[in-house]
């Protein structure tokens, strides 16, 4: 059974079970550790108060940034639904459209495409910036639209063979970017040796940071499974940890014993 409950300092979900709910909030003020094996927890600063022990929803659950996503969540610590399917179903969330976004390692264009469905309409204001490292991932991606999209929606999609730390060189100056999307790791059914890296992960997080508008989120999808892929997590937790709990909520869902099961890191800029 699923239930919300509510602390005098922070929302909570938790499980009647004996599960350890596993997500982690990064910010630094507010954190809630549950101790309880039947319950962890993810825990937002408080917005207003009430009271303690309410069993409906209080009224600033709505405006949360992951409102309208836990039926999702639940399902992906059940194995339900995929880390990469969470991440998407939480863009719809934030995105609108006419946004303008950025695909920071566009791999084989999945992730592109999500994008670009959230960001176009009629008006044709919205714009996917696609950026990998691999030629042979930015032509996978092109394949893909190509197959996929209309000639007005591929028109909205920029792709570039660079690395994503100089993303700032290729988004104008003046763009509001509403998300910033790492998919991070290697190609599938490429050279597993071509890796996202901690040195140019963290430079590229630091000018989604400086790019994002308010509102907007830098979403990660985190491998731990290959060789540098636990030390890429904790260059990504420390960046996290040190922004500003006044404008940042930073959070993390990580399958406690699926040690190798991809981690969902969210940073919502307010
Ligand atoms: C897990 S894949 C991305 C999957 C992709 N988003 C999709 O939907 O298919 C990771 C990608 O990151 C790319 N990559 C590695 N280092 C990079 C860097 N410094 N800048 C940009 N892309 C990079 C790899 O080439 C690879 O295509």
């Amino acid at each position: 059974m699923f239930s919300l409950r509510i602390w005098s300092q922070s929302l909570s979900f938790s499980l009647h079970r004996k599960t350890l709910f596993p997500f982690t909030v990064l910010s630094n003020t507010n954190v809630s550790r549950f101790a309880s094996s039947s319950c962890c927890a993810v825990s937002f600063q408080k917005k207003e108060n009430f009271s303690a022990h309410n069993d409906s929803p209080p009224s600033f659950f709505k405006d949360s940034p992951l409102s309208g996503v836990e039926n999702d969540l639940v399902n992906y610590v059940f194995g339900k639904k995929k880390a990469t399917e969470v991440a998407h179903l939480l863009w719809k969330h934030v995105v609108q459209k006419g946004d303008t976004v950025i695909d920071a390692t566009c791999g084989n264009g999945y992730d592109t495409l999500a994008m670009l469905k959230l960001v176009a309409d009629e008006s044709g204001l919205g714009c996917v910036y696609g950026l990998d490292i691999q030629r042979e991932a930015v032509g996978s991606t092109a394949s893909l639209l190509n197959e996929t999209v209309n000639e007005a929606e591929k028109g909205l999609v920029k792709l570039f063979n660079m690395c994503h730390s100089r993303m700032e060189e290729v988004v104008p100056i003046n763009a509001s970017v509403r998300l910033v999307a790492f998919n991070l790791g290697y190609l599938p059914g490429s050279d597993k040796t071509v890796t996202t890296k901690p040195e140019t992960t963290i430079l590229a997080l630091e000018a989604a940071e400086r790019i994002l508008i308010r509102d907007g989120l830098i979403s990660m999808v985190v491998y731990v499974g290959h060789s540098g892929g636990r030390e890429e997590l904790e260059t990504v937790e420390a960046f996290a940890h040190r922004l500003s709990v006044d404008n940042w909520i930073c959070c993390k869902f990580q399958m406690l014993n699926r040690p190798l099961a991809p981690v969902l890191v969210f940073l919502f800029k307010r």
